[in-house]
């Protein structure tokens, strides 16, 4: 299976900004890449200047989040529609960001990856338990739940343009990382639950990304854990020089 790196540039980047990032990855992915498939995902604004430069390459554009209706009266929402438009291939979902501070259910987040399924777009669905539910020895609970309400309505035909990211709510942005023990317990987790949901064959060829404080300094012992099957990178995908050497961790596995 191919190893999957997403850089979520979250509100972050003018236009101006995104152009020369996506430029000077797609520089340094020239020189010496990756048996990683890379994929950004900037700002709303910013996602036609940097498909104008990754077009015609190897990287990928997502979108960070989609409204589940294809248009309407929904003040400030995107749809996966007009993600597709821009040329959008990926779109992050349920990110911990979007379940905190804005109040995304698992049932709206259900929503979000059924639209995204038809319009052809590939969601990222990230889960992930908060320090107060890792503490309570609930994370196992935690995450069985988000990925079952979310998936409930996905078929076995298409649950191979699924992509999962655990995220650690307690390792985002604070420079905790979850250790790679703590990370292959969890992803063992997802993958069993992938199995019960949609059968050995399929649900073991779905993608299990880790994200959460990833760094050039720990994305090598990350990568070396066989249940981590790429990366899902914040702070670190906003500068080349942190970004590329993540992605190489992959090529050399
Ligand atoms: P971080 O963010 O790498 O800055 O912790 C990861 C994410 O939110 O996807």
């Amino acid at each position: 299976m191919t190893s999957l790196v997403v850089g979520n540039w979250k509100m972050h980047t003018t236009q101006a900004q995104a152009r020369t990032l996506a430029r000077q990855i797609l520089r340094g992915l020239r020189k010496g890449h990756a048996g990683a498939e890379v994929v950004l995902a900037p700002p709303y604004t910013s996602l036609r200047p940097v498909r104008d430069v990754i077009r015609r390459s190897q990287i990928r554009l997502a979108g960070q989040n989609a409204h589940w209706h294809e248009s309407g009266a929904f003040t400030g929402e995107i749809s996966s529609s007009m993600l597709c438009d821009v040329g959008c291939e990926y779109v992050i979902l349920g990110h911990s960001e979007r379940r905190h501070i804005f109040g995304e259910s698992d049932r709206s987040v259900a929503q979000k990856i059924a639209a995204c399924l038809g319009q052809g777009l590939r969601p990222i669905l990230c889960v992930g338990e908060t320090l107060d539910e890792r503490e309570q020895g609930i994370t196992t609970r935690v995450i069985c739940r988000q990925l079952k309400v979310a998936l409930k309505g996905v078929s076995k035909n298409v649950i191979g343009n699924v992509e999962i990211a655990y995220e650690p709510v307690w390792a985002i942005g604070t420079g905790r990382n979850a250790t790679p023990e703590q990370v292959g317990r969890v992803h063992q987790r997802i993958r069993k639950t992938l199995v019960a949901l949609f059968g050995k064959a399929r649900g073991n060829r779905v993608r299990i990304l880790y994200g959460g404080s990833v760094k050039p300094e720990n994305a090598g012992a990350l990568a070396s854990v066989s249940e981590v099957n790429g990366l899902l990178v914040g702070g670190a995908s906003l500068k080349a020089e942190t970004f590329l050497p993540i992605v190489r961790c992959f090529s050399i596995r």
